[in-house]
Parts: structure tokens; sequence; C-alpha cells
């Protein structure tokens, strides 16, 4: 009897062992987000010392309860919409309070941060953000803690299984090469700052190769001579040529090396893609797409111009979905729509929920285009 007992618990040890081995690890595919303004979606409100903030009225006017939830955005953001046609869950900012390893499994984070950029010394002025280096040792945390929770076998499923975005380059030229108080727009030239940015770029993307990430999506850059900002500080208020002829450049590099390092890195699937001409276009002919305003921010200050933010005293335009831009610097919830969708286009992904199923998944119908 007592034998048998013995040949029973051990079969059912073997059998447990075994299954781990068969079926790894249960992990939800969640994502990681790395980015700037454009995706945080609330790290900025706990950095009390940092100016790049959108804690106030009017931001998130049209998201959940309408209060301000550190989106610098009127709604929702161009990496929750792609996110949300993927299938996946919403990723918490990093420093939400209520980030626990159990949370993290089943919804991933977000790291992006107002005021960062690729390179460590852009948005100084803002005191504080999270540069990407930066945003990468707080992920590498993050890879311990999950480590110590399912082991590091499982974490490693997890985190190979798990879906990457890396969206900023933005504020390096706005809040770094086009402003004389830094030095690197002395240092360099357009080519050669192009260059150490998509250098640094490479390091950044191979570095989270080595931490696992192997499905990932580069954003490129929209016509930033174009923001409301720029147009103001321009004399004739038309769109700033040198920064959207920057933006093109920094695009085309990326998007080579996005290429080469997804030939280069072992079971990579690593994709580039850009709205910078569809962004362009709506800006030129904003009524082909359904908008009457595409050179000034919704919400502003009066006829004071630039507003720095939007703030609790500003004016809001009257239809928030007829307005390309939100405020100075970024744009509407339905701009932002029309980004994700053409970014969709050019990632070409399917659901998530499809893309584990056994048969082969049918591709998603592209977005139907402006001219339908
Ligand atoms: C950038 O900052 C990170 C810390 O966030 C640091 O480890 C790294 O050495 C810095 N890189 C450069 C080139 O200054
Ligand atoms: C690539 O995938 C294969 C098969 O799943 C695996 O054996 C190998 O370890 C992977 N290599 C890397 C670097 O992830």
């Amino acid at each position: 009897m007592k034998l048998n007992h013995m040949r029973r618990l051990v079969l059912v040890l073997v059998m447990t062992i075994l299954g781990f081995w068969i079926e790894g690890c249960h992990c939800k595919i969640v994502q990681f987000i790395f980015g700037d303004s454009l995706s945080d979606v609330g790290n900025n409100r706990y950095l009390s010392r940092s100016l790049a903030q959108a804690s106030l009225p009017w931001y998130g006017i049209d998201f959940g309860n309408g209060l301000p939830n550190g989106r610098f955005s009127n709604g929702r953001t161009v990496a929750d919409i792609i996110g949300d046609n993927m299938g996946l869950p919403r990723p918490p900012a990093f420093l939400d309070p209520s980030l626990s390893e159990d949370v993290i499994l089943e919804n991933g984070v977000n790291y992006a941060s107002g005021g960062g950029g690729i390179l460590n010394e852009t948005g100084s002025y803002f005191i504080q953000r999270f540069s990407l280096y930066k945003q990468i040792e707080l992920f590498q945390g993050t890879q311990e803690l999950i480590r110590n929770k399912i082991g590091k076998e499982a974490a490693d499923e997890f985190f190979q299984g798990a879906r990457y975005v890396v969206a900023l380059g933005s504020n390096d030229f706005i809040n770094n090469y086009l402003m004389p108080v830094y030095s690197d727009s002395w240092t360099y030239n357009d080519d050669t700052f192009v260059q150490y940015l998509t250098g640094t770029l490479q390091d950044q993307l191979k570095l989270l190769h080595k931490l696992g990430a192997r499905q990932l999506m580069v954003f490129g850059l929209g016509p930033m001579g174009c923001i409301p900002l720029q147009r103001v500080l321009s004399t004739s208020g038309n769109c700033q040529e040198k920064a959207n002829k920057l933006a093109l450049s920094f695009n085309k590099a990326s998007s080579k090396l996005v290429d080469d390092l997804a030939t280069q890195l072992p079971n990579s699937s690593y994709k580039f893609g850009d709205a910078y001409d569809v962004v362009d276009d709506v800006i030129s002919n904003p009524s082909k797409y359904g908008f009457e305003n595409s050179d000034s921010p919704c919400c502003s200050f009066g006829n004071i111009r630039p507003a720095l933010t939007c703030i609790p005293a500003s004016r809001l335009c009257k239809d928030r979905s007829k307005y390309v831009f939100w405020d100075e610097y970024h744009p509407s919830d339905s701009a932002n729509e029309l980004i994700a969708n053409e970014l969709i286009k050019k990632f070409g992904f399917v659901r998530v929920d499809q893309t584990n199923a056994p048969s082969p998944a049918p591709a998603l119908a592209p977005a139907p285009s402006p001219e339908d």
C-alpha cells in the first residue's frame, strides 16, 4: 500500500514537471510601451517636478470620466487605438501606484513620458522626464520583479511573447536639436544629427532584443513642422519646412534601420511604420477627411499664442472632432484615430487572439482609405 502510494506520488510529480515543460507559461500577451507625450498615459503626473504635464482640465475631456488622466490629448493616444485593434489590454503607466506583478502579467506596462527622447539630453528643460534609456532601465526592473514572481523560464516566455512599441523622436528635434539652448544644435548638422539619433536608437533596439523583445513596432514621425507651435513661431504662419525635412530624413533612416535589424536579430519581427504622408495630406486638405481646422489648437488661451499647455482658463473649440490638433503640440483624438488606422495598414497586423490560432488567421482588412 505504502509503495503504491509512493508510486502515485512520483507519477503525479513527473506529470506535473512534464506538464510544466510542455505547456510552459500560461501567460497572456501584453504590451510594453516606450514613448514620449504622444504615448504617455500618466507617468508625468507622478513626476511632480516635471514641467511637461497634462494633469489639468481640459486634458482627457473625451476619455472615460472626462477628467485629466495623464494623456496629452482630449481622448485616446495612437498606441491606445492600435492596441485596442489588436485585442490587447491597455497597459497602465509604470508610476501608477496600483501597478503590481499581477497587474503587469495581465496588462503590461507603459513607460512613456512627456518630454522624453531617444537621447538622454533631450527635453532637459522639462526637468523631469524618462528618456528612452531610462525607460529601458525601468523595464529591466520590471523583468526582475516578474522573474522573482513566476521564475526565469516562464518570465522569458512571457517577455518573448509580449508586444513592444517604441515611439519617440519628435522631442529630439523640437526640444533639442532645433533649440539653440541645447549643445546638440551647434555640435551637429542635419545629417550627422539624424545619424547620431538613429545610431542611438539602433543600440536601444538591440538592447531590447537582448532583453527578450521579439515583436516590436517602431512608430515614425509626422510632419512636426506643421504642429501649431511650429507654425506660430514662423513669420508666415506656414509649416516649418526644415523640421518637416528632418522628420522625413529620420523616418527614412529608421525605416532602413528597423528592416536591417529584423533580418539580423534572431526570431525578431521588428516593424517600422509612419503616417507622415496621410497627416501631411490632412493638414493641406482637412475637409477631405472631415476636419475643419488643421493649423491651430482646439484648446487655446484667447489670442495668446503659443499657449504652452491647455489649462482650465483656456477656451475650447466648438467641435473637438473637427480639429486636427488638440493643443500646440499634440493631435486630437480624431486625428490620432486617423494616424492609428494608417499605421495599422502599414504594419499589416492581425488581432492577437487570432495570431495564436492553429489555422492561418485572415489578414485584417485594410482600413478604408479616405478616398472611398
Ligand atoms: C543615458 O542614461 C542612462 C541612465 O538612464 C545611462 O545608463 C547611460 O549611460 C546614459 N548614456 C549616455 C550616452 O549618456
Ligand atoms: C529562436 O527560436 C527557436 C525556436 O523557437 C529557439 O530554439 C531559439 O532559442 C530562439 N532564439 C532566440 C535568440 O530567441
